[in-house]
């Protein structure tokens, strides 16, 4: 039976993904590295520092560790800043309605990011009361596709796993979810997410009507 929902924040709730995409890439030109959108589908849930050694991987360069930090601070501030623009208009669209919709009906509802930007994330779009469990990149140290993000989140809503159903864009997030045991929802193309329960390209397809119609008997 279905009691909660825990959802990714970056590419699910906002379009942070994006911004996320445009402060690696000012780094990247700056440094002269090669960096582009296909490349940052890999950072889709990972770690900032994880991050920071996948383009340097792609650019076959390698940096000593205090560098590595140095440079990613760096990507940190002009993405901190680019928040700074962003309000409660920035939902996705359909995540809202989703959100509300959860809450309506009384389910439990967890957010699972690896982003240490998460809470100032969610006072940009006002959405703190949406969440009755905050897991963020300073929640747990295994970032996905460690299972941990989520395993925090269900036990912080007294729930097993197998109760719960994962929103995530990022492949390495629904390989987390299979990880520790729940159902999955990937938002975002085949290619990608094409391991998950249910996909939808978009949150605007991803109603509760939707989810229940699919997982029908896990919510009798
Ligand atoms: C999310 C994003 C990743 C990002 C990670 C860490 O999971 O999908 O692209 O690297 O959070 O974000 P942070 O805000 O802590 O740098
Ligand atoms: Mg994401």
């Amino acid at each position: 039976m279905i009691k909660g929902f825990i959802f990714d924040l970056d590419g699910v709730i906002t379009d942070t993904a994006e911004l996320h995409y445009e402060a690696w890439k000012s780094l990247a030109d700056e440094m002269g590295w090669k960096f582009d959108r296909d490349v940052n589908d890999k950072l889709r849930g990972i770690s900032r520092m994880d991050s920071i050694k996948v383009i340097l991987d792609h650019n076959k360069t390698a940096l000593e560790e205090s560098k590595l930090e140095e440079l990613a601070t760096k990507k940190n501030d002009i993405y901190v800043a680019s928040l700074d623009h962003m309000t409660p208009e920035d939902y996705l669209p359909g995540a809202k309605e989703l959100l509300t919709h959860l809450r309506a009906e009384g389910f439990s509802v967890a957010l699972g990011s690896a982003s240490k930007n998460a809470i100032k994330v969610l006072q940009q779009l006002n959405a703190n009361g949406y969440f009755d469990v905050i897991g963020d990149g300073n929640s747990v140290s295994k970032s996905k596709p460690a299972p941990d993000i989520f395993l925090y989140g269900s036990e912080k809503m007294s729930l097993q796993p197998d109760e719960c159903i994962v929103f995530e864009d990022a492949e390495s997030g629904i390989d987390a979810a299979k990880a520790g045991g729940f159902h999955s929802v990937g938002i975002g193309p085949e290619d990608r997410l094409g391991h998950a329960d249910l996909r939808f390209d978009t949150m605007a397809e991803a109603t509760l009507f939707e989810v229940k119609a699919h997982f029908k008997e896990l919510f009798s």
